[in-house]
């Protein structure tokens, strides 16, 4: 979709981080933005500074685990704006840990958010743009962590798996029915966010459950994590990239290049048949 100017853009996740980045980019772009968020006070907030500096912008409150909640965006999206012509199914959260020792109610909210939230997007987004007949572009945020195979992020690298192969099996089945809507699969390494924090947004129902779990530890909020994520790309780098891939329906945005041979030494052990080895954070 090279031309963005007037078109409308739905993102996830957007109060925050990168999925803030990228709705700013989208809003300098000329676009209308649907900002989509569960957090409701940093959600009013974006909306406000969004609409202070002139931007078309909506807020929307969606718990995208929720299908309902997703329809009900895309409802609202389309009220306001009559279409949708990109999504970014961004919205994410981590949690970290042994696997056998990561209470069920990590396992269940990260992939209710991560994996669960991008399913209710392409379900309840791509029929709505394959019947406006116009251009369109689905970006689904995964992360190196779905390239590779993380310690401690169990739940998380196999959510990001998920994301990997569904936007891939994705791009084929509109390339075969030859639709005008575009992927793209968002794979960074760090990046400075708050995803280190996520635990804020983890659900009372979940969290009750956890309570009940002697040995619900998040190594998330070790503050080790959190350090890593610092020293990450800017939010605003990822955005640039995610904007240019959309541009030119690039469907692979693999921002931190240095992280490449991480993916590389997988990819050769898998043709090797080599046993995986432990590394470093994302080897
Ligand atoms: N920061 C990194 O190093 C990094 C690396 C690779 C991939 N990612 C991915 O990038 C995406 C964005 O995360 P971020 O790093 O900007 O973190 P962030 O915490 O700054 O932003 C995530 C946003 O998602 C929202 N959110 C959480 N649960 C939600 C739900 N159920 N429904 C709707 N919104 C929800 C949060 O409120 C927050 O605003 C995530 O999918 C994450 O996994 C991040």
């Amino acid at each position: 979709m090279r031309e963005l100017r007037e078109k409308v853009a739905v993102i996830t996740g957007a109060a925050s981080g990168i999925g803030r980045a990228v709705a700013e980019r989208c809003a300098g772009a000329g676009m209308k933005v649907v900002l989509a968020d569960v957090e409701e006070s940093a959600l009013v907030a974006a909306e406000r500074a969004f609409k202070d500096a002139g931007a078309d912008v909506l807020g929307v409150r969606t718990d995208v685990s929720r299908a309902d909640d997703v329809e009900a965006l895309a409802g609202r999206a389309v009220e306001r704006f009559g279409a949708v012509h990109l999504v970014h199914n961004n919205a994410g959260v981590a949690a970290g840990g042994l696997m056998w020792e990561l209470p069920l109610a990590d396992w269940k909210w990260v992939l209710g958010v991560n994996l669960w939230g991008v399913i209710h997007g392409v379900r309840t987004f791509v029929p709505l743009m394959l019947a406006q007949g116009d251009e369109g572009h689905v970006v689904n945020t995964a992360s190196l962590a779905g390239l590779t195979s993380t310690p401690f992020l169990g739940p998380y690298s196999v959510s990001k798996h998920g994301v990997v192969t569904l936007s891939e099996t994705l791009l084929k089945e509109l390339a075969m029915q030859g639709a005008k809507v575009k992927v793209s699969v968002l794979c960074p390494g760090l990046v400075r966010t708050r995803i280190g924090e996520s635990g804020r947004n983890r659900p009372a129902q979940l969290e009750h459950e956890r309570d009940d779990d002697a040995s619900a530890v998040d190594a998330m909020s070790s503050g080790a994590f959190q350090q890593l994520v610092e020293a990450g790309m800017d939010p605003a780098a990822v955005a640039d990239q995610v904007l240019e891939a959309v541009r030119q329906e690039r469907f692979w945005v693999l921002t931190h290049p240095e992280l490449d041979q991480a993916i590389r030494s997988r990819a050769d052990d898998i043709l090797e048949r080599r046993n995986p080895v432990a590394q470093s954070l994302m080897g």
